[in-house]
């Protein structure tokens, strides 16, 4: 049933502190629970609980029987309850057979398992009865029992006791109080045998904190990337915005099976293995900077999710998009501040545009929703974190970081809303409140423009407008405040002659510049300063331009993108030829390349097929986007033939270092050896083997492993057993050659079948699921196939049951079936109404039901 924004209401009692027994047994676990709750308001005591074994419950301690409270599938309601009221609670759980990841479950098998928690956002009341909403703030204890051969007991906060059990001499318990006042879905448990790298870090306020990161013995020489960049963000947060760690110890849990990428429990935190163990050998490049980005952003949760928490679900971009902002902003300080703008852009444009397109479009804070787990999309996510940078730069930083010091001193210890949000930052300028209705509308703004020159008056006019599609179901669009920083170049010298924010809050506006003395070419949305579409009205010769002349790295990347676009999307009614483009590369890329590699990597990007496919709106034909794609591709390659053999001699392999010019270095060799073996050159493919033979890291080896399947090199098979040979016993490994394969050009679905078929793969860790099915994704023209489509059904199928979570996630891909050309459309909507008939999980059957909306 939905469940909708303006139907909030307080809830009727308060929990003040919650004491926690947790007993794992060998086939199940048992949870004794007291609460000490205070009435707020009138209303029932309403307690959430799903899976669970109730054995006994006791208000002030008299036992209640059922004609005391009214059960049924996810919650119990106690009536006409005392105003205070000590609730004892004895459930039995099972997380040994809880394959939906949500929850205490049982991760790995035979031996080799650990228990651990994920109880964002509705998890907890997987585990007991309770008021598991995020506006329910408790101090919590926890006691873990277990075996001794799980001597690692860990929960929030800070350990008070471990000690034996007199009676059971292999069993032994620990007591752990966390101080802070947290919401449930922060609570967190491991009981597991791990290895542990410990740290220290003293705050500004000089607390000495002990860092710790806990990992299988085997991976801990993995950790140290990540404790690093844990230090970095405490730092980065204290030099940043103030904020500065409130607690002793700061613990992180690396886990293989997990659903998502990480979780903020309250001092302690969860991660998926793939998110936190990094090393060169097995680890890329772009694979580490994303474990120091999500480690910093777990890390900032603690300020930004944590203190200051969400009053309900529907403000979950309260805290994900500020926090995204935040680790974004973290990354930017890490390396190229330009080419990380290009890393967030391009995913913001390849998934969030996609998703604003299509039947999943929802506001970055959703009016109503059946299962809020559907809800951690990349809208409000990354939209969400988009909203926050356009605030950020109105503001300037000074006003910014009043804003935010504002939002701390007002809201700590709360639970609330993105109204508190603005109001916060709205107190130096009351304009920042307009920013609400970025959260409420749903669609990509597309902006619109064109310039007039006036020689006589010496003034440039940009005249621009706004437009949003109108997405059913909710109100007519209305004009949303846009900033667009904008810079004047001359046309003669390549100087700026002027910068300025431009703010189009109606839906048309003109801007005019003055002591203009010839007509410039106008540069806009500078790092990308809004979340919109933009169609100016320019020349392919004022693009090249921009190329060659821009100061702003993004922008540079983004006209090689703007003509890319204009040149693929022909049938779209564009009509640029390849020539501008192609000499325009031919010019820029020998000097960008000794300047700044990893930009210059960039400037190659073709954008993913999937991509482009979120441009076309019907008779979307994939074979038809492949083979314009792979047409330009094969252009840029032959043209450009000569530059490919010196680029990668000026590129050597070195001994290896994570500095941003060595990542450069690698990331751009990657790129040429790719380009190499798509124009043919004869010694390419030996250039691949070698590199392969003697990489110095991962990011060598697999990019060599990479171009040479995909470029079906004869020795590509021998290369891939050998990959497998050397990693088999590291999962993350494995899960890169199981995406290798799967997402090579050439794959089918015949290819999945086999993989899916191997020893290795595994249905019950997402990572493997992930590493061949979502691989799969990458290549339209296999999956939109009836076999492709009709596997890929059959996979979620599969997991509604198990795992839902995965399973809808998986679904959401599909969202686009119907922009399909007829034949292939209605062969999906065939198919998609099968999968209807054959799920039942909420997850999945509230995204299928949004997928096929469409069809209507
Ligand atoms: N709050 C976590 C993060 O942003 C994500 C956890 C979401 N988990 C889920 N099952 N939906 O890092
Ligand atoms: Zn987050």
């Amino acid at each position: 049933s939905k469940i909708n924004l303006k139907d909030y209401k307080k809830p009727s009692f308060d929990v003040e502190t919650v004491d926690l027994n947790i007993k794992l047994f060998e086939e199940f676990a048992q949870v004794d629970s007291t609460l000490k709750m205070v009435r707020q308001t009138a209303g029932d005591i309403v307690l959430f609980g799903e899976a669970l074994e109730l054995i006994s419950i006791s208000v002030n301690g008299e036992i209640l029987t059922a004609e005391h409270y009214q059960q049924d599938d996810d919650k119990l309601t106690i009536s006409n309850a005392p105003d205070e009221v000590v609730l004892e609670i004895q459930v039995r759980i099972c997380p040994q057979t809880n394959t939906a990841l949500e929850g205490l479950y049982m991760a790995g098998s035979g031996d080799d398992t650990m228990f651990v928690t994920q109880c964002e956002p509705e998890g907890f009341r997987k585990i007991t009865f309770y008021p598991d909403r995020p506006d329910v703030l408790a101090i919590f204890t926890t006691r873990l029992e277990a075996d001794k051969r799980y001597p690692t007991l860990l929960a929030n906060g800070n350990l008070v006791e471990f000690g034996e059990l007199v009676n059971a001499p292999d069993r032994h318990y620990a007591i752990w109080h966390d101080p802070t006042n947290k919401p449930s879905y922060l609570f967190a448990c491991v009981v597991a045998d791990l290895d542990v790298l410990t740290d220290s870090y003293t705050t500004s306020e000089g607390r000495d904190v002990k860092l710790e990161v806990y990992a299988k013995s085997a991976d801990i020489d993995k950790c140290d990337v990540g404790m690093q960049a844990l230090k970095d963000a405490m730092e980065w947060d204290e030099v940043n915005y103030g904020r500065p760690y409130d607690l002793d110890r700061y613990m992180i849990v690396a886990v293989s099976q997990f659903n998502m990428g990480a979780m903020e429990n309250k001092g302690l935190n969860i991660f998926n293995t793939a998110c936190v163990l990094s090393s060169p050998e097995t680890t890329t490049d772009s694979r580490s900077f994303s474990v120091k980005a999500i480690i910093a952003h777990e890390y900032f949760h603690n300020w930004t999710g944590n203190r200051i928490t969400c009053r309900d679900w529907f403000q979950l971009c309260l805290k994900e998009g500020f926090t995204v902002y935040r680790d974004q902003s973290f990354s930017a300080d890490q390396q190229s501040r330009a080419v990380q703008r290009i890393d967030d852009v391009a995913t913001l444009r390849a998934h969030q545009f996609a998703e604003d397109a299509g039947p999943l479009a929802h506001p970055v804070r959703p009016e109503s929703f059946v299962e809020i787990n559907n809800f951690y999309t990349t809208t409000v996510y990354e939209k969400g974190a988009e909203i926050v940078r356009m605030i950020a730069n109105t503001l300037g930083p000074d006003d910014f970081r009043k804003g935010t010091d504002e939002y701390f001193r007002r809201y700590d210890g709360q639970a609330v809303t993105v109204e508190d949000f603005l109001s916060a930052l709205s107190i130096t300028d009351s304009k920042i409140e307009n920013f609400i209705d970025w959260y409420r509308q749903p669609g990509t703004p597309v902006v619109s423009g064109h310039q007039s020159y006036d020689r006589a008056a010496q003034t440039l006019t940009i005249t621009l407008s706004q437009q949003t599609r109108h997405v059913s179901g909710f109100s007519a669009p209305k004009p949303l405040p846009i900033p667009v920083a904008t810079a004047l170049f001359d046309q003669d010298s390549g100087d700026i002659i002027a910068e300025r924010m431009l703010l189009l809050d109606q839906a048309t506006q003109s801007f005019t510049f003055e002591n203009v003395s010839s007509e410039p070419v106008v540069s806009l949305l500078r790092d990308f300063s809004a979340p919109v579409q933009l169609n100016y009205d320019y020349q392919d010769e004022d693009l090249a331009f921009l190329l060659k002349h821009e100061t702003n790295g993004f922008n540079r990347w983004q006209v090689t993108q703007m003509l890319v676009n204009r040149i693929l999307l022909q049938g779209q009614g564009s009509k640029s030829s390849p020539q501008v483009y192609l000499s325009a590369l031919a010019q820029t890329l020998p000097e960008l390349a000794a300047e700044d590699a990893m930009l210059a990597a960039r400037l190659l990007d073709i954008p993913s097929a999937q991509e482009l496919a979120s441009a076309i709106h019907k008779d979307y034909d994939p074979a038809l986007v492949k083979a314009q794609r792979e047409g330009l591709y094969q252009l840029v390659a032959d043209t450009l033939k000569d530059q490919w053999a010196v680029l990668y001699k000026q590129l050597p392999m070195q001994s290896y270092k994570d500095s941003p010019e060595a990542r450069g270095t690698r990331a751009l060799r990657n790129v040429v050896l790719d380009m190499a073996l798509t124009a043919k050159i004869e010694d390419a493919a030996v250039w691949a083997q070698q590199q392969y033979d003697n990489a110095s890291c991962m990011t060598e080896r697999f990019g060599a492993l990479k171009v040479m399947v995909n470029h079906q090199v004869a020795s590509a098979d021998a290369y891939l057993a050998d990959f497998y040979e050397r990693f088999n016993s590291n999962d993350l490994v494995i899960d890169l050659w199981f995406s290798v394969q799967a997402s090579a050009d050439t794959v089918t679905a015949d290819t999945i079948e086999s993989l899916i078929a191997h020893t290795d793969f595994d249905w019950n860790t997402p990572n493997r699921v992930r590493s061949v099915i979502s691989a799969f994704t990458s290549q339209p023209t296999a999956l939109w196939t009836a076999e492709g489509l009709s596997l890929y059904t059959g996979v979620i199928k599969k997991l509604d049951d198990a795992n839902p979570v995965l399973a809808s996630r998986l679904l959401q891909v599909l969202a686009r079936w119907n922009t399909l050309a007829e034949s292939h459309r209605q062969m999906a909507h065939d198919q998609l109404l099968e999968l209807q008939k054959q799920v039942s999980s909420k997850h999945v059957l509230e995204s299928l039901n949004s997928v096929l909306g469409a069809a209507s």
